[in-house]
């Protein structure tokens, strides 16, 4: 089943002559369980993208559904309660608060209004399922990278969303706690789940089920194992 179908987008920075239109008719399709990696030189529009599907920006054009909703023309109070209950957004720098502990940072969403009062049992489950306990007790500063990232993973799974997106979430990670995120986003596609990852590494277009490359505002199929434009 489509989780995430998104068609012709559009988005356009700057006006008259200093115009730059990112995307140009950008379509995505991802079905529940899967993962798809979007690769593109640097400054393609591969983050616009995400943020226009995880419903951070608005498309000029184009439709986006994600889990049979529609995300285009919703006021920006509906938007942002549609965010809270689909989607799941990781960021390359991890974007923890640092003055809460890890802990306290995956169950920030479940403080949210509209979370479900089982949601802080359950992000407490998860943070022991993904063996983040000792992790969980500090406050970011004190953690690696690896471990803030995984809280940050935890944190966009724990009002389990239909969408995860992550943008470059190794970027800033050595090969070991690199691997170690992106074997948490591969089993985050679970049945109900859809996963879109952004990257120019080439081991997280091999963990993914298909790649896609952003040229010229559009998505293209990707040769299976190339990170083509990376
Ligand atoms: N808020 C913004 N205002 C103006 N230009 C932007 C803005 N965000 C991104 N851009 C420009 O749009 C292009 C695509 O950016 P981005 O989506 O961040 O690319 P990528 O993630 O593929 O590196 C870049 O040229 C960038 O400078
Ligand atoms: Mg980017």
């Amino acid at each position: 089943m489509g989780v995430i179908a998104a068609r012709g987008l559009v988005k356009t920075y700057g006006s008259g002559r200093a115009a730059r239109r990112v995307l140009d008719g950008a379509d995505l399709d991802v079905a529940a369980g899967e993962v798809v990696a979007i690769v593109g030189r640097s400054g393609t529009g591969k983050s616009t993208l995400l943020h226009l599907v995880g419903a951070l920006d608005r498309p000029e054009a184009g439709t986006i559904e994600v889990a049979g909703e529609r995300v285009d023309g919703r006021s920006e109070r509906a938007l942002s309660a549609f965010r809270r209950r689909r989607i799941g957004f990781v960021f390359q720098f991890f974007h923890l608060v640092p003055e809460l502990t890890g802990e306290e940072n995956v169950l920030l969403p479940t403080r949210l209004p509209g979370a479900p009062r089982s949601a802080p049992a359950h992000g407490r489950e998860l943070i022991e399922r993904l063996g983040l306990g000792d992790a969980a007790r500090r406050r970011p500063h004190e953690l690696s990278g690896g471990e803030q990232q995984r809280l940050a993973v935890a944190r966009a799974l724990v009002l389990d969303p239909p969408v995860l997106l992550a943008d470059e979430p190794t970027g800033n990670l050595d090969e070991r706690s690199g691997a170690a995120v992106l074997d948490l986003l591969r089993s985050a596609a679970t049945a109900d789940r859809a996963v879109v990852v952004v990257t120019h590494e080439p081991r997280t277009s091999a963990m993914a089920d298909r790649t896609v490359t952003l040229v010229d505002g559009r998505l293209r199929a990707a040769a299976p194992g190339s990170v083509g434009g990376a």
